[in-house]
């Protein structure tokens, strides 16, 4: 829970990518990915970030390890501001923020053996182990993801899409980072195999003391793992708080049709919850709604919302951190699934 030191601390985040259109690729927009996000990240904790596809997810935690420079906003890892780092000392602070990515099919060379991805990160940082240790240490990491040593010098194709997503996982932690972006580490695997791997990176967790930003795109992946939940919009945050906030009582009307649409197993709960189900599409990033983005889809919109923006403003009820973005919050309990 966030009653450890904060590690990561992001203030307005913002990533404008320039639309380039024509044969002199004169840039005649921009699309806001990622448009003012801020979050603190505790030791130790986990963070969930979801939101539908195309609102910023992947872009907001490429901006985490500095694969991407901002358009605006800062940084802070421990006492360090990230984005004013160069040469060495970013280098030093790349060891400490380690990615996970979504596809285990496509962030593996296929050409290369376990043996070969896993001792990368090694060979990037060659200031963190005495190269004579190396391969013993891969061996290890192999098996602390739970995958057989002896498979070293096997490809990527000879695994299952779990076992794949095991090497990306032990590639993430090689260095011991103190934080692991998970960038939708079990979208790509089957339902059978997810809880297997979201049970890996908890172990995993338990052990290393790691903090996760776990980012998925509905909220029944990321219930089970996250200590808090960011809930993100057209590239906001608009709703952010505890696991039990979020699941039982939730507040922005966004976050209550993700909620309901959580698949419930028991087929009596089932029957008393009412689904809300989401009317036309996601607007584009490159031209958001003005006022509330999400009032062009909201049932509760009302005159202001078509004008004026919500800040991400801390509810009053008192029960933790959590922050909304809505002009009309009201909680709407939730039959927990
Ligand atoms: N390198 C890029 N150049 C231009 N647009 C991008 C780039 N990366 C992402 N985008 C756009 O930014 C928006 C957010 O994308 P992304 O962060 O991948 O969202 P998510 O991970 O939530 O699906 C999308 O509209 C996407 O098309
Ligand atoms: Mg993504």
């Amino acid at each position: 829970m966030p009653s450890g030191e904060v590690i990561l601390e992001a203030r307005d985040l913002v990533k404008h990518y320039p639309i380039k259109t024509g044969v002199i690729r004169r840039t005649t927009g921009h699309v806001r990915a990622v448009d003012g996000v801020s979050f603190d990240l505790h030791r130790g904790e986990t963070l969930g970030v979801v939101g539908e596809s195309g609102c910023g997810k992947s872009t907001l935690g490429r901006m985490l390890m500095r694969l991407e420079e901002p358009t605006g906003g800062s940084l802070r890892f421990g006492d360090v501001d990230v984005y004013s780092q160069s040469g060495a000392a970013m280098r030093r602070l790349r060891r400490d923020i380690q990615i996970v990515f979504q596809d285990p099919y496509t962030s593996l060379d296929p050409r290369k053996t376990v043996g070969d991805i896993v001792v990368e990160p090694f060979q990037i940082h060659p200031d963190f182990l005495p190269r004579n240790k190396w391969r013993a240490r891969v061996r290890e990491l192999l098996d602390l993801v739970g995958l057989n040593p002896e498979h070293i010098n096997r490809y990527p194709h000879q695994f299952s899409g779990g076992q794949r997503q095991r090497i990306g996982i032990a590639r993430g932690i090689a260095l011991n980072p103190k934080v692991l972006i998970c960038d939708e580490p079990v979208s790509a695997l089957d339902v059978s195999v997810q809880a297997q791997v979201v049970n890996l990176l908890e172990s995993l967790q338990d052990e290393l003391g790691l903090a996760y930003v776990f980012i998925a795109h509905d909220l029944s992946v990321v219930r089970h793992i996250s200590d808090r939940v960011a809930v993100m919009y057209l590239g906001k945050i608009v709703e952010i708080g505890d696991d039990q906030q979020i699941y039982e009582r939730p507040t922005h009307p966004y976050t209550q049709a993700l909620q309901s649409a959580v698949p419930v197993p028991d087929p009596a709960v089932r029957g008393q919850r009412e689904q809300i189900v989401l009317q036309g599409d996601v607007p584009s990033p490159a031209n958001p709604p003005k006022g509330c983005r999400f009032h062009t889809r909201c049932w509760k919109a009302q005159a202001i919302c078509a004008t004026t923006e919500p800040p991400l403003a801390v509810a009053s009820d008192g029960a933790g951190e959590h922050a909304v973005a809505c002009h009309f919050p009201e909680v709407r309990a939730a039959i927990a699934p």
